[in-house]
């Protein structure tokens, strides 16, 4: 994740840099993914990489970092909730910025490195049907099924049928526009 730098303080750019400024400008929701693990605890994690890819059926793909907890568990039993953040959630969004593992941290002593960080643990949430999280303040929600996993470049994404979904709020999506973070380039 890098933050945004204004014009006046960039200094002269590679071809590289410049196409990194640019997709920078993309617009994304700030989301919270769940997924369980093998005993059913949830787990949550923040992305940006969210978008619906078809109608009919209802699918919506997920692109996750291969290493990420949560896509380990969504490829053991296939089952998630993705919940839109509100404009209001910053520090709610603020919680689910640690990795799961620890040991995902370059740098991190070995000491430290075992610890498995719970990011659900003082978040007010219930349990969709599929043992998933949906957070009490997310402005939406919906349900998936993991239905296609498809490896691409450092990424993988994943592509899910939509089984359920409600809406929680009255408010304004909570964007990487609002949050000046960015998950791109
Ligand atoms: C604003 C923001 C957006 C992010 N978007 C994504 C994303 O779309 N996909 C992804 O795999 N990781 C994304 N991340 C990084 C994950 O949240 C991060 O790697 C997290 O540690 C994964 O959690 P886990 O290892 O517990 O599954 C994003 C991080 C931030 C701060």
């Amino acid at each position: 994740m890098s933050e945004k730098l204004s014009p006046q303080t960039r200094g002269p750019k590679n071809d590289d840099e410049i196409i990194q400024d640019a997709m920078h400008e993309i617009p994304y929701g700030i989301y919270v993914i769940s997924s369980k693990d093998g005993e059913s605890n949830p787990n949550a994690m923040i992305a940006d990489w969210v978008m619906q890819v078809s109608f009919s059926p209802r699918l919506v793909a997920v692109s996750f970092e291969s290493d990420s907890t949560n896509l380990h568990n969504i490829r053991t039993n296939r089952s998630m909730t993705i919940n839109l953040l509100d404009e209001d959630s910053m520090d709610l969004a603020r919680s689910f910025l640690q990795p799961t593992n620890a040991s995902k941290i370059q740098g991190r002593s070995e000491s430290n490195s075992n610890i498995r960080h719970d990011k659900l643990a003082n978040i007010a949430y219930h349990l969709s049907d599929n043992g998933c999280a949906i957070l009490d303040d997310a402005l939406m929600w919906l349900e998936l099924e993991a239905d296609q996993f498809f490896e691409i470049g450092d990424h993988v994404l994943v592509v899910s049928k939509v089984i359920k979904g409600d809406i929680n709020g009255s408010g304004e999506p909570l964007t990487s526009v609002l949050t000046g973070w960015s998950y791109s380039g």
